[in-house]
């Protein structure tokens, strides 16, 4: 009998349930019944991965809030995949690199929430494409030095919307997320930012602003993560670190359902997995960092191979 009871705790809705704690439960301060749930927010919700994060998370029970900048992919998002899911997607437009945006937005999640469990910070851009292939000093100078993607302001607005947002968004949030942690024992809220391979490989991939600023995510996850966790806030912080996934940021547009494609044979040859990223692959990736509650201050690269293929640093 123990056994079977033991058994139990093996099984996927016991596991990989975001909403495990929405079972109802008695509040004694509420004086009755009330239904708990998991608080989610996700920044860039309305495409690619960012959207994958939210259907995995709402789909399995919990109430998640997408932002972006724009209104219409928001809207759209909600409009598609909000139907007769246990948890709901709800759109509100922020822009995270702008400070006053943020405040704002924690001030509207707290007007409508009490607490916040799971803050994915997923938004993010790549600036263009340089060419590293040279067969001059002078050649690889036009390429790099001269070359638009070059310009400083190009690096600035990667580093703004890739890494600064990060440290401003997580820390704006910390006193919901704590109140998240408080909700029911045995759940710490999470911080969940999403950098990527391009973080950890030593090529350029052919964008040096994007991989320096993808790297300094990874290093500021572990920077907040271990202050938050010496500063005895009940909050884990990690990163996921996708290899390629279809989106907007690597197709360069959305279909009618907001989704993206791109064909399996252009990463046939660059990874172990032969293609790139699925929506299964991400969804249960994100299912297990966020729930997971042994997973403290970690990088998760969920890349096919792509890492084993390129070599890291
Ligand atoms: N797809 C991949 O292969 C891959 C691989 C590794 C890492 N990543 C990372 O995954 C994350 C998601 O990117 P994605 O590939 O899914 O590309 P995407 O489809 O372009 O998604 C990025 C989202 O971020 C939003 N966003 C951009 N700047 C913002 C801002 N200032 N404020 C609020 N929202 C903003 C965008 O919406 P608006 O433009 O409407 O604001 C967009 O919906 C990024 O951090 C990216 O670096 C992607």
């Amino acid at each position: 009998m123990e056994a079977q009871e033991n058994n139990k705790r093996f099984q996927l809705e016991h596991l990989f349930n975001v909403n495990d704690k929405g079972s109802v439960k008695e509040i004694p301060n509420f004086g009755g019944w009330e239904l708990i749930e998991v608080v989610a927010l996700i920044t860039g919700g309305g495409s690619g991965i960012g959207l994958m994060a939210a259907q995995a998370l709402a789909v399995n029970g919990a109430k998640v809030y997408i932002t972006g900048r724009t209104q219409e992919k928001l809207d759209k998002v909600t409009e598609l995949y909000n139907q007769n899911i246990p948890g709901q997607i709800i759109p509100i437009t922020a822009d995270v690199t702008d400070k006053a945006s943020i405040d704002k937005l924690v001030k509207e999640i707290n007007s409508r929430e009490q607490f916040l469990s799971i803050l994915i910070n997923n938004a993010g851009i790549s600036t263009g494409a340089q060419e590293t292939e040279p067969e001059s000093a002078e050649e690889l100078r036009q390429n790099l030095f001269e070359h638009p993607s070059g310009d400083i302001g190009a690096w600035d607005d990667t580093f703004r919307t890739n890494v600064s947002q990060l440290f401003f968004m997580t820390t704006a949030f910390l006193p919901l997320l704590e109140k998240g942690s408080q909700q029911e024992h045995g759940w710490s809220s999470t911080v969940l930012n999403i950098t990527s391979i391009s973080g950890i490989v030593k090529v350029s991939q052919h964008h040096f602003a994007y991989n320096a600023s993808k790297a300094a995510a990874i290093h500021l996850t572990k920077m907040l993560a271990h202050e938050i966790m010496t500063s005895r806030l009940p909050i884990r912080v990690n990163n996921i670190a996708p290899g390629v996934f279809p989106s907007e940021m690597t197709t360069s547009s959305s279909d009618e359902k907001q989704k993206s494609f791109i064909p399996k044979e252009k990463y046939e040859q660059k990874t172990a997995a032969a293609r790139p990223g699925k929506d299964e692959d991400m969804a249960s990736a994100i299912l297990f960092a966020t729930t997971n509650q042994y997973l403290s201050g970690q990088t998760v690269a969920v890349d096919g191979g792509y890492v084993l293929a390129a070599g890291s640093l």
